[in-house]
């Protein structure tokens, strides 16, 4: 039984693991082309993938196995023990990898994916993949609280240095350097306050010191933006978000061209036990697939969405890169790519914006929206609408969300998939409300946000556990 394979050397894009395994049940292959570089969504339902060599099965199975038959002592098929590989995660990891391989940009590597149980897993391994006691780190001063959390209350007691640095200016990473710096670490655009990074600027520095940088490309997906092409080392995800988009998965991903790296982060996930779950894996590899489609139309609606906001009277400030008025707006039309060759750049589907009144009418509106969910989470195709301050970025100690610009007021909104025209009508009656004196809404639900703040605040501050309403 032979699988057919597709036919160019970025779509056949195979870790290891895959390719020892297909090598054996596969005798016939088409020869790659070597002319064909695939668009992004061609690449997102075709890249890295095969039919099954056992049944020809086009769509990969979930292999919901725990452990692999060994032919003979010392002879086995690739896998054997879903802790270190699983032939549906390798699956993922192949297409997944297949995004970011470029072999016009970078003709001798293969880029390397490595699929974790959560993007905070992901990002755990690469942390201890590359720091040691005593090394140094630098990392935007804006980023997912989860991540800061990781750094104040892990890697610090283990004597691993971080310096948070405004990324925007990329001297201020280059001041910051020191003889220990091993990496770089930042989000663009970064959560929730969208401020963006030259990622090819840092690059430079990074490389000329030898410095690893890693980007965490959560927000971007490699449809609009490829870390590594622009000279980064890792590209990070939290595939919980976008890349399977629908709200039923959490998972991470790691991506590299460096073959070494790459075992690093599988030995680190192996000993650490935070592999993805195969059947993670199989809805991540489906909902992979309408990525490029999907984002576009996140894309399109948040841009709608901002466009609305910024007009009407009761909004003070909205952030959103696609916008004029957005203080880095040249950097993201140069860095952002266009989801087609014939379409605009992309600006992603997150958008950040403060009400008039602060927080109390902030909360009011949060209270008062119906179809757009309150709730944390991003990337998928519900409308959610989050407090920074109360659920994804408690965990920032205050004085650093004071200092980056994450007010007690900023919203966060996730643009869905519904209907732009409905999300707008929803979010102008909750604005409306907003508005509306005390009196009318309900000073309970107020005041429950500004204890749930101030709890928050307290806890940060303290460095005591994280509270349990931060993902
Ligand atoms: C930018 C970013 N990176 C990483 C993570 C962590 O991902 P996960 O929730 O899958 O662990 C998040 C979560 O919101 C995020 O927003």
């Amino acid at each position: 039984m032979a699988a057919r394979r597709v036919s160019s050397p970025v779509l056949a894009a195979q870790s290891p693991a895959s390719q020892a395994a297909a090598h054996r049940a596969e005798p016939r292959r088409t020869e790659p082309s070597r002319t064909l570089q695939p668009g992004i969504a061609t690449l997102a339902i075709r890249g890295g993938r095969s039919a099954c060599p056992a049944t020809g099965a086009l769509i990969s199975p979930i292999v919901q196995s725990t452990t692999y038959l060994h032919e003979a002592v010392g002879t086995h098929k690739g896998h054997t023990y879903s802790r270190a590989s699983n032939p549906t995660v390798t699956a993922l990891e192949d297409a997944l990898a297949s995004l970011e391989s470029n072999p016009k940009s970078n003709p001798d590597s293969q880029a390397h994916t490595t699929a974790f149980a959560t993007g905070m897993a992901a990002i755990s391994a690469l942390f201890l993949s590359v720091l040691k006691a005593g090394d140094h780190a630098i990392l935007g001063s804006v980023l997912y609280g989860g991540t800061v959390r990781l750094v104040e209350q892990i890697l610090r007691p283990l004597n691993i240095n971080v310096t948070f640095v405004d990324t925007r200016e990329a001297r201020n990473v280059e001041r910051a350097i020191t003889r220990r710096t091993k990496l770089v670490f930042i989000e663009t655009p970064a959560n929730p306050t969208l401020i963006l990074t030259d990622v090819a600027a840092i690059a430079r520095i990074t490389r000329a010191k030898k410095i690893l940088l890693a980007v965490d490309n959560t927000f971007l997906t490699p449809v609009i933006l490829r870390p590594l092409d622009l000279g980064a080392d890792i590209s990070v995800y939290s595939t919980t978000k976008y890349i399977e988009g629908h709200n039923v998965t959490v998972g991470g991903a790691l991506t590299t061209a460096d073959a070494v790296l790459s075992d690093r982060f599988r030995l680190i996930r192996k000993t650490v036990g935070s592999i993805q779950a195969p059947f993670e894996a199989w809805l991540t590899l489906k909902g992979l697939k309408t990525l490029p489609l999907r984002l576009r139309q996140h894309c399109e609606n948040a841009q709608q969405i901002a466009e609305f906001l910024e007009a009407h009277p009761a909004v003070s400030h909205v952030w959103y890169p696609g916008l004029k008025s957005f203080a880095q707006h040249d950097l993201a039309l140069r860095q952002h790519a266009p989801s087609s060759k014939t379409s605009k750049p992309l600006h992603g589907g997150i958008i950040a914006f403060e009400v008039r009144g602060g927080l109390q009418a902030g909360t009011k509106l949060m209270n008062a929206v119906r179809l757009c969910s309150l709730a944390e989470n991003l990337g998928a195709t519900e409308t959610l609408i989050t407090h920074p301050v109360t659920m994804t970025h408690g965990a920032v100690p205050k004085a650093q969300r004071d200092a980056t610009g994450i007010t007690d007021g900023l919203i966060r909104l996730s643009a869905g998939l519904e209907d732009a025209a409905d999300i707008i009508a929803d979010l102008a009656q909750a604005l409306e409300i907003s508005q509306a004196p005390a009196r009318t809404v309900t000073a309970r639900t107020t005041m429950r946000t500004t204890r749930a703040l101030t709890t928050t605040t307290r806890r940060a501050r303290t460095h005591t556990p994280p509270i349990p309403a931060v993902a």
